[in-house]
């Protein structure tokens, strides 16, 4: 639980690597009145990820960081994330793995968005997965990073219906647009006016 000074907003990073279309869900949400959090940075591994055009025409800061060197990466982070002021990171759809010594380092929480009802479906091909077992649900998990893989302490999930006729595509569809209205609940429920 985070708490707020007043009616101060927390700034949040969003990390991303793909479309970014949580990310985006994330930023309308923080435009609306009851929003506890603003967006001070976006930051992409990719430099093709697409959430970071719709930053620039929004004027949000953004940052490119080069991933060869994970130490530097990482260096560079953090030094980025106190400059822009960060006492929050968003991890949506991030497909870098944030190491021990940076979440050591880094002062404030971390929290990421997994497409599965964890603990079941860690890591990566989650839909793929759901559908050769046969699972009647999946669904969607916000939950704090820690240093190991989709296990930390879980914030909010949403369970999504499988039926017969989907495939990973059409699942994954379903799952994300569920995503969008859990990151920023799951946000909100852990940040607190006093
Ligand atoms: C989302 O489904 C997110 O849950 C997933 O990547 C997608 C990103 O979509 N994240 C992971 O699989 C992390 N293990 P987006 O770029 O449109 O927000």
């Amino acid at each position: 639980m985070i708490t707020l000074n007043g009616s101060k907003k927390i700034g949040i990073a969003v990390f991303i690597s793909g479309k970014g279309s949580n990310f985006k869900s994330l930023y309308k949400f923080s435009k609306k009145k009851n929003s506890k959090f603003k967006i001070n940075l976006v930051l992409s591994n990719n430099i093709n990820a697409g959430g970071l055009k719709f930053a620039r025409k929004r004027k949000i800061k953004n940052e490119i960081i080069n991933y060869k060197n994970i130490n530097l990466a990482e260096n560079k982070i953090l030094y980025i994330l106190k400059k822009n002021n960060i006492q929050l990171i968003c991890l949506a759809g991030f497909m870098r793995i944030l190491s021990k010594k940076f979440l050591k380092k880094f002062k404030g929480s971390v929290l990421n968005i997994h497409p599965s009802l964890l603990p079941r479906y860690k890591g990566l091909n989650t839909h793929i997965k759901v559908i050769q077992n046969r699972d009647k649900y999946s669904g969607c998990t916000v939950h704090y990073v820690n240093s190991k893989l989709d296990s930390g302490k879980i914030i909010l999930q949403k369970k999504v219906r499988v039926y017969k006729r989907d495939n990973p595509k059409s699942l994954a569809k379903r799952v994300l647009s569920q995503e969008h209205i859990l990151y920023p609940k799951a946000l909100n429920k852990i940040l607190i006016n006093t």
